[in-house]
């Protein structure tokens, strides 16, 4: 460990649904992450803290956390860029069941998912080749960002949609969908189109664009929502469903 630079004053959310912020100690040091925050407190100050990550590196999308008021990949957020007064205050992604601490319930995220019809569905056997998609096609530079999803629950934790409409399949599973919609060798696109058309599907979409704002990938589950929503009337102009 370095040596500290001054004293990070931590508020860190205890308990579940019905809890409160407890203070903590935690020594500031040079290019120090949330994630390196939280580590300490469990392993230096108090090992019951519970809390998620699996990478540290930005790929695995398990340690989001609300941090200052907004949801944040942790092992990728210096506390530089959120804190400027030596401050921090950490609790559970919004939008979520919480379990314990800073460790939400995600099931509720991806059976969303599972609804979106977000599961691949190809028509090839063992005996066929492999299916070839050119890279330049249009269909697949469409969802050139979207397929980098790591489905850490970011944007779904920052959309007010999701809070006033649980039921809404929220930006992540409408942005799997839409990678979906677009893989030519997928067999299910009736299915998926209808299962994105509801009252809980694309059209909930407000486009307040928070989550394009915070995804940490940098991806925009708005413009994959508003392909969607293109898909779904051209579907139905059509008479596909
Ligand atoms: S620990 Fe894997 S993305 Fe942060």
């Amino acid at each position: 460990m370095g040596t500290a630079l001054s004293v990070l004053h931590v508020r860190v959310w205890r308990g579940t649904e019905s809890g409160e912020y407890q203070e903590f100690q935690v020594p500031r040091l040079e290019s120090q992450t949330v994630l390196d925050v939280v580590t300490h407190i469990q392993r230096k100050l108090d090992p019951t803290l519970s809390y998620r990550f699996a990478c540290r590196v930005g790929m695995c999308g398990s340690c989001a956390m609300t941090v200052n008021g907004k949801a944040r990949w942790t092992c990728r957020t210096h506390v530089a860029s959120v804190s400027d007064e030596e401050r921090l205050e950490i609790g559970p992604l919004r939008n979520l069941p919480v379990i314990k601490d800073l460790v939400t319930d995600m099931a509720p995220f991806f059976d969303k998912w599972a609804a979106a019809k977000g599961q691949f569905r190809g028509s090839a056997t063992r005996n066929d080749d492999f299916a070839r998609v050119s890279p330049e096609s249009r269909q697949r530079r469409l969802v050139d960002e979207s397929i980098e999803c790591i489905g850490c629950g970011v944007c779904y934790s920052s959309c007010d949609v999701v809070t006033w409409k649980p039921d809404y399949l929220g930006p992540a599973a409408l942005t799997r969908a839409w990678t979906l919609v677009n893989d030519v060798r997928d067999v299910d696109q009736r299915e998926r189109l209808t299962a994105v058309a509801g009252d809980a599907g694309c059209h909930a979409c407000h486009t307040q664009m928070t989550c394009t704002e915070r995804c940490p990938k940098k991806l925009s589950p708005t413009a994959g929502i508003a392909g969607l929503k293109r898909a779904v009337l051209s579907a139905a102009l059509k008479g596909e469903i």
